[in-house]
């Protein structure tokens, strides 16, 4: 007998019989929007290495988030470029830093638009690390720092302080939540950051303000272009000895795991593309609310290639980001959030 065929093209024929069999869905709600928020006025200015990213000033930032919540996105997640930068990230926690002031003027305008707070210190620090840093001291090091050291002379001799570190992450977030952000989501690797964050939240009567902690973050060359945009590139070493090495699964779920026992409401897996394994273990995994980042590399490979005309810029958006929901993703931190929410309308 003939092997009888299977004709699954059946159901492929029309796109009206492909959209009744489709199995992931799309929605702008669950889009995440980054707004890289800067000092001055009627600022637009376009990163290099991010054709279409800009850094705003707080007046532009405002329209670009009214702009994506008219286009039925549903937050936005605030990055800041502060005036001046120093040891120990006075820009992230003062109550009139950049992503503060962006704060207030955006929920004046838009009362009911969610916005999230990147929680780090590598955009206010001077040495653009995402924690403290002092001299090297031998095998007692990670915990509390003394004193701030002078920064190091060589890559070698520093390291970055977790726990004293905790401290400026715990008041960034207290500040930020003063200033009207909704959801804290904190992106420095430190570990005990999630619980540092939440006593200080639950101390300051912010019971109710959820956190996203990028659980599984990873030390990551898709990070380049947020560099040039967030000026927060490291000034020597890396962070490979807070983020996570990009081989490694089972500490993901680790990671994971030790942030929702501190208390993380959500968990983040970044990048998004290229750790779908991770994001589709997580899922697996953990019954709580997944969000994943399609980074700034990932967002400019795509650009640069849709420029030169090497691949449809709109079908590449729109299938990057379906695998990243199939994967199990049902938040997704992308650039493309307002692309991607005119494609669906
Ligand atoms: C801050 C932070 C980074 C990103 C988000 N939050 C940069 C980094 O870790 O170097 C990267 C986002 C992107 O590449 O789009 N620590």
């Amino acid at each position: 007998m003939a092997f009888p065929i299977t004709r699954l093209r059946r159901l492929r024929r029309s796109e009206q019989l492909r959209s009744i069999v489709r199995e992931t869905h799309l929605t702008p709600e669950a889009f995440v929007y980054p707004i890289f928020v800067c000092p001055g006025e009627g600022v637009r200015k376009e990163v290099r290495s991010m054709p279409g990213v800009f850094n705003l000033s707080v007046d532009e930032a405002v329209k670009e988030a009214r702009e994506a919540h008219s286009l039925g996105v549903g937050s936005i997640i605030l990055f800041g470029l502060p005036q001046s930068k120093d040891e120990v990230a006075s820009g992230a926690w003062a109550e009139e830093g950049i992503v503060q002031q962006a704060t207030r003027a955006i929920k004046r305008e838009l009362p009911k638009l969610v916005i999230m707070g990147d929680v780090c210190l590598c955009e206010y620090t001077s040495h653009g690390h995402c924690g403290i840093v002092r001299a090297a001291v031998g095998p007692q090091s990670l915990g509390a720092a003394s004193a701030v050291a002078p920064p190091p002379s060589t890559t070698t001799d520093y390291e970055i302080v977790n726990d004293a570190t905790l401290e400026l992450l715990a008041r960034t977030a207290v500040s930020q939540v003063r200033a009207g952000i909704d959801i804290i989501a904190p992106s420095d690797m430190m570990d005990g950051r999630v619980a540092a964050i939440r006593k200080a939240l639950d101390q300051a009567q912010f019971l109710n303000t959820p956190i996203l902690s990028y659980a599984a973050k990873f030390a990551s060359g898709f990070y380049g272009p947020f560099r040039e945009a967030a000026d927060s590139a490291p000034q020597f070493g890396d962070r490979r000895s807070y983020q996570m090495d990009p081989a490694n699964i089972r500490e993901a779920m680790r990671e994971i795991d030790l942030d929702l026992q501190e208390g993380a409401d959500m968990i983040m897996v970044k990048p998004a593309l290229p750790y779908l394994d991770v994001i589709a273990a997580a899922r697996e995994r953990f019954d709580v609310p997944l969000a994943a980042y399609q980074v700034s590399g990932e967002y400019a490979m795509i650009e640069a290639a849709a420029r030169n005309d090497w691949v449809d810029r709109e079908r590449v958006i729109m299938e990057s980001l379906t695998s990243i929901r199939r994967a199990g993703a049902q938040i997704i931190l992308t650039y493309f959030a307002k692309d991607a929410a005119k494609l669906l309308a």
